[in-house]
């Protein structure tokens, strides 16, 4: 059985899904199974964003076929660890754990690179371009760490 890693924001078009796609390109695909979903479902069903589509891009990530979902009870059966990518979103999913095993497999993102500081990756969708481009950063630098830790937990 693969370790299950889900992440999350609230729309699941513009920084879960680039969590996925960098997080997954870092661990070895029979052994981790990495998804991703939004606290809302206004964008249920569609693509990512097209300006993280062309952030990964430039970077060599292909996340095009995504499909963006709403996070739901199972999730917190089905997944191993599941990481949001700011306090809203921690405040919105731990709402919806049903029990305390499920609340503590919630973690915040940069709490991997800057422990307890309470570091959100911020929500690009209103900016401009260079907002992905700083995501896509902080998320390659948080899942740099997080994929040598699940490595290692589970070699
Ligand atoms: P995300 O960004 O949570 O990183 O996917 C957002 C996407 C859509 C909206 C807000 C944030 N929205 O309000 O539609």
């Amino acid at each position: 059985m693969p370790v299950k890693i889900l992440m999350v924001c609230l729309g699941n078009i513009c920084r879960s899904p680039l969590a996925e796609g960098i997080l997954q390109s870092k661990l070895p695909s029979d052994k981790f199974t990495v998804d991703s979903a939004g606290t809302g479902d206004w964008h249920a069903g569609q693509g990512p964003d097209r300006r993280s589509v062309a952030t990964a891009k430039g970077r060599g990530l292909d996340i095009s076929c995504q499909k963006a979902r709403q996070i739901k009870p199972a999730d917190f059966t089905n997944f191993d660890h599941i990481y949001v990518m700011d306090s809203s979103n921690l405040r919105d999913v731990t709402k919806l754990a049903p029990t305390q095993e499920a609340k503590a497999k919630v973690k915040l993102m940069m709490d991997e690179v800057f422990p307890g500081q309470k570091v959100d990756v911020p929500d690009p969708y209103y900016g401009g371009p260079d907002g992905f481009e700083k995501v896509y950063d902080m998320l390659d630098e948080a899942c740099t760490l997080v994929a040598q830790k699940l490595i290692k937990e589970h070699a």
